[in-house]
């Protein structure tokens, strides 16, 4: 798929612009802190309206403003698509596909796809949990719009039970009629993203243990799904119980909780409590990987992210990488750049054009941004 164009209004640094893409490779170059970022932000937010780095949408309009408004141009399989978001809160964002309202997420998100690469990502192995599951689920949206909405469902039912528990002041002794309630909600929604995950790491790493063998020189990549409901799934093996066990050790596990969570006033299982673990060779990458290993792990899942769009869906994923190139050493950039399809739309940004080389400058359509104005070049 390809961008055609750009519109932002009164969104981050931007009060009013408009860029038309032309080519397959385009590069925003610019010092720091002059909104490079914020561009990839937007672009990302259109195909999954999750920024990586707001907290909450209200942080994306320009500050002293109301309303902001994303709007894109895409051409996917040939058919012009126009996508507008606007952001006006307390109200509800608005969400419009040619025109027309969407009440559904994944009526939105749907229409375009993404891979993001930036520098965080570099992070994701040292990370939080919460960063390693935030980066799964954004992976499985691009491939699997309605999952964004499942995650939703769950993530209000947790917030309820939560609130709930709360409301029970550790008394183990209470009513828990109401909570039983919850869990079972709880389980029956949580079972099925953990299902989920399963199936789209088992699928995602066969392409990503390809690709770090490729990158690393014969290094064996492994991922293993830690499941605070059914332990630890490596995905090297096709998943062998259906969602069906999920469910009832989900329940099991939630009744054994129970006192425990009362006693503490939240929801301490549960899909939002897994997390997600990589080795090479068999040794845990967190703990004994080199900086440079994990590098080559998170470039794997990334092109693994974009090999396995293509595969599932069809579709050449817009690639977003921000400020990567100057963090990866020449063997992985090279690999980076010479990886990417010539028709995989790549939009990358940098400080300057000297980490390219001369040969990947050649088709490229170059933007300055400075002063919150982007030039051509
Ligand atoms: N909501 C906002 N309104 C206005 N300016 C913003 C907003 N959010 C961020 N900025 C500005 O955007 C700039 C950072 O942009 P960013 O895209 O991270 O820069 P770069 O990637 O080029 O280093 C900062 O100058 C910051 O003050
Ligand atoms: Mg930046």
């Amino acid at each position: 798929m390809f961008i055609k164009k750009l519109s932002l209004k009164n969104y981050r640094n931007y009060s009013d612009i408009s860029i038309n893409f032309n080519s397959e490779k385009i590069l925003f170059i610019g010092k720091n802190a002059q909104g490079k970022t914020n561009l990839l932000e937007a672009v990302y937010y259109l195909s999954s309206l999750d920024s990586l780095r707001a907290k909450s949408d209200a942080e994306l309009i320009k500050w002293n403003e109301e309303i902001c408004n994303i709007k894109a141009e895409v051409k996917k399989f040939d058919v012009d698509i126009e996508l507008e978001v606007t952001i006006n809160p307390p109200n509800r964002k608005k969400l419009k596909v040619n025109g027309l309202n969407k009440n559904k997420s994944s009526d939105f998100i749907s229409n375009m796809s993404t891979v993001c690469f930036t520098t965080n990502d570099l992070l994701l192995l040292r990370g939080t949990p919460d960063d390693r599951r935030k980066w799964l689920d954004l992976a499985i949206s691009q491939i699997f719009p309605a999952y964004v909405e499942r995650l939703a469902k769950y993530n209000k039912i947790r917030t309820q039970k939560n609130n709930y528990l709360k409301s029970l002041k550790g008394n183990i002794n209470s009513d828990t009629s109401m909570l039983d309630i919850w869990n079972e909600q709880l389980a029956i929604t949580g079972s099925n993203i953990i299902f989920i995950r399963i199936n789209f790491l088992y699928e995602l790493q066969k392409i990503a243990k390809e690709k770090h063998k490729q990158i690393s020189e014969n290094e064996d990549l492994s991922i293993v799904y830690n499941s605070s409901i059914i332990g630890d799934v490596p995905s090297t093996e096709k998943f062998e119980h259906n969602n069906e066990y999920i469910l009832e050790n989900f329940r099991k596990k939630l009744e054994e909780k129970k006192q425990e969570e009362i006693i503490r006033g939240q929801s301490i299982i549960g899909s939002h409590r897994d997390d997600i673990s990589f080795f090479i060779n068999k040794s845990e990458a967190k703990k004994y990987a080199s900086q440079g290993q994990q590098r080559t792990i998170v470039l794997s899942l990334k092109l693994a992210e974009l090999a396995f769009i293509k595969e599932k869906i069809n579709i050449n994923a817009i690639l977003l990488l921000d400020d990567v190139l100057a963090e990866l050493d020449d063997i992985r950039q090279n690999y980076l750049l010479n990886a990417i399809d010539k028709d995989t739309q790549t939009i990358i940004t940098s400080v300057d054009t000297l980490n390219f080389k001369e040969e990947y400058l050649k088709n490229v359509e170059i933007f300055e941004i400075k002063d919150n104005k982007i030039n051509i070049l």
